[in-house]
């Protein structure tokens, strides 16, 4: 008889290792193995077969673009050019997925608790049926009333007509594949993925070993119904998605629900999709009648009035997207050798990198400074393109030294202190013009094509000189 498996799962990075040990020797991460049993039986169970259940054929209408070739063809014979869909006609969502949900497919929402991962769900349930396609909102983490209060307060009189929307609120895996199985849902939402657990699995639900089976059998009963598949995963407080890397390589798209959970926006982003890219951002504001859409102009920004140290006006690219965004510095006295570094919406690589560019470019002694900094608004800026912004925002909080309010800064700082070109720096200015802005340091290299839009150019050369202009 085949035997049971035992391997070690990292939670952070998802290596395995054959043997228990304290650090991650892929990661580093402490204390972060976990047991993984894996059963020979369901090792190599056929397909078609998940949890125990047979399940056969495409179940609704637009089939499984993801379906199993179990027998190999030649690829110029894959006539399937366009990948269907399953639109949302939520639009800010259905531009971050590339269309719409696609049949066959695991998508995973991560986001904090409270971002408003259930409250989408229930949307994306509503338009769903209201175009005529069946759903199945699998919820494990509220009650039956609680959902049915939320779908009252979400779609209103439309509930009495959604009769394709079908409901089950089950842990156990196998039962909700079962309920797949019976209602043949053209889509799946699961909400989420750490409260539901496989019975044959010695782990508690939540853990490794039943996240990977768990997902991995999702993945399975996606591809072979052809049912879209939406989980909903929980991010640990370091912002991550809980097991992160051990779902991310089991499913089709990754998309992540940031934001400031108290007021501000919210924005999904794709930070994995095999079916279209991962630029475009979908904005949100949460109302009382659910999430609504935004577009850019929704994003507001101050441009008048005394300019304030610690705060400099910028614009980061999402997309095709441009959105005007405030970074915000703030540098207190901390402890030589163990002074504090903290981003908020900014990669703290990248701020200790120009942390020290500062240090040594800049002639700035901020070794003994906790520097915080921030972006305003619950957005985040992945590109270098706010280095500068960002930069005069920590050199200005830590001297009390402000740029007025109607200049705003544009421009990527290299290790050398020179200030780099950005891209698409005219439609930056342009909007940043538009929004009231009179002023802006540009990258010297980039003074050319900044001219004629509304605004003082005053470029800059490298990081002494931009921080030069600061009164
Ligand atoms: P929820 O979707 O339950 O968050 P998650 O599933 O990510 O944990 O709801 C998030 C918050 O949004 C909750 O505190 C209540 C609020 N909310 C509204 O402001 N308006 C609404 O219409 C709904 C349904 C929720
Ligand atoms: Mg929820």
């Amino acid at each position: 008889m085949a035997k049971n498996r035992t391997s070690f799962v990292c939670r952070d990075c998802g290596g395995t290792q054959p043997k228990w040990i304290g650090r991650c020797p892929d990661c580093g991460a402490w204390d972060a193995l976990e047991s993984f049993t894996e059963s020979a039986a369901s090792a190599t169970s056929s397909v078609g077969t998940v949890a125990g259940i047979a399940l056969t054929g495409s179940i609704e209408g637009d089939g499984g673009a993801t379906g199993v070739l179990a027998k190999a063809v030649p690829l110029i014979e894959i006539d399937q050019l366009d990948v269907p869909r399953i639109p949302t006609e939520i639009s800010e969502l259905d531009r971050v997925l590339g269309g719409g949900l696609v049949p066959g497919a695991v998508a995973l929402l991560g986001g904090e608790p409270g971002i408003g991962k259930s409250t989408i769900l229930m949307q994306v349930a509503a338009s769903v049926v209201g175009a005529g396609r069946t759903v199945l909102y699998a919820s494990s983490e509220e009650s039956p009333q609680q959902i049915r209060l939320r779908g009252d307060r979400l779609i209103g009189e439309d509930l009495a007509s959604a009769s394709e929307l079908f409901l089950c609120t089950e842990t156990n895996l196998v039962r909700i594949i079962e309920e797949i199985r019976r209602v043949k849902p053209a889509l799946v939402l699961l909400d989420s993925i750490q409260m539901v657990y496989r019975g044959d699995l010695d782990a508690p639900p939540g853990s490794t070993t039943q996240l990977r089976r768990c997902c991995h059998d999702l993945v399975q009963v996606a591809k072979i119904t052809g049912a879209a598949v939406v989980v909903v995963g929980h991010v640990t407080k370091e912002g991550q998605l809980a097991g992160p890397k051990l779902l991310e390589h089991l499913v089709d798209a990754v998309l992540s629900f940031e934001g400031d959970r108290e007021h501000g926006h919210r924005i999904i982003r794709a930070t994995k999709n095999r079916f279209g890219s991962t630029q475009e951002i979908g904005l949100f504001e949460m109302t009382d009648a659910g999430l609504q859409e935004i577009d850019e102009g929704g994003i507001a920004v101050e441009v008048d009035g005394p300019g304030i140290s610690g705060s400099i006006l910028t614009a980061t690219m999402a997309g095709t997207r441009c959105l005007p965004v405030e970074i915000q510095a703030l540098t207190s006295t901390g402890f030589l050798g163990s002074a504090k570094r903290r981003g908020t919406g900014l990669d703290s690589n990248r701020l200790a990198m120009l942390i020290a560019v500062l240090e040594k470019h800049g002639g700035q002694r901020l070794a003994d400074q906790d520097i915080f900094a921030a972006v305003t608004g619950g957005i985040r800026v992945v590109e270098p393109a706010a280095d500068l912004a960002l930069v005069l925002a920590i050199a200005g909080a830590h001297h009390g030294r402000a740029m007025s309010r109607g200049t705003v800064v544009l421009g990527e700082i290299g290790l050398t202190g020179e200030v780099r070109s950005v891209r698409n720096i005219e439609q930056r200015l342009r909007e940043l013009a538009r929004r009231g802005a009179t002023s802006a340091i540009v990258p010297s290299s980039q003074a050319a094509p900044s001219q004629n839009l509304g605004l003082e150019i005053l470029p800059v050369r490298g990081i002494g000189a931009a921080l030069g202009l600061l009164n």
